[in-house]
């Protein structure tokens, strides 16, 4: 099946089978790598992208629903690794293992791009959905109120890239 959607800013041709997952297509089609495969039922928001700036499974979403997508994934969320969250993950040192902590972000980022002051309980609700089995819920909440104090958060806006520097969550495959 081809399908035209946007990935990072950039317009971009697949053809795969209706029924491959968007996290199928973003780590062995486009080689994009950030997103995690977790669960592969919609459990733990490992493979978590924005799609037009809310936070999706990538690996509940097929191919069949993805013409004219839009489509962020961590490696396009800021050019450098400079957007706030990903700026407040480093200064807090959030990541322990790190394979979570993609998803992480992208569920952060668009939590304050709605919400630029949460609560506690706020971001509780919010990231309910993205598990981390290193615990490191503290830091991960410390974090958004870091990024939320030190900037106003805007929708994720990618920027194209060509190359595909390491960023803050974004563990070495
Ligand atoms: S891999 Fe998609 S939610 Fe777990
Ligand atoms: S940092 Fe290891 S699973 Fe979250």
């Amino acid at each position: 099946m081809k399908v035209s959607l946007t990935v990072n800013g950039k317009p971009t041709s697949i053809d795969a089978p209706p029924d491959m997952p968007l996290l199928w297509v973003l780590r062995d089609v486009l080689d994009l790598k950030g997103a995690k495969y977790g669960c592969g039922v919609g459990q733990c928001g490992a493979c978590t992208v924005h799609l037009k700036g809310s936070p999706v499974r990538s690996c509940q979403l097929p191919v069949s629903a993805l013409q004219g997508a839009e489509v962020t994934t961590i490696e396009g969320l800021s050019p450098d690794g400079s957007h706030p969250v990903q700026r407040a993950w480093d200064e807090i040192d959030v990541p322990q293992c790190g394979y979570c902590q993609a998803g992480q972000i992208m569920s952060a980022a668009a939590l304050l791009a709605r919400n630029p002051s949460p609560t506690d309980a706020q971001i509780t609700a919010a990231m309910n959905g993205n598990l981390c089995r290193c615990a490191t819920y503290h830091r991960i909440r410390d974090a958004i109120h870091a990024a939320a104090a030190t900037s106003a958060v805007t929708p994720s806006a990618p920027a194209a890239t060509t190359a595909r520097p390491r960023q803050a969550g974004t563990p070495r495959n």
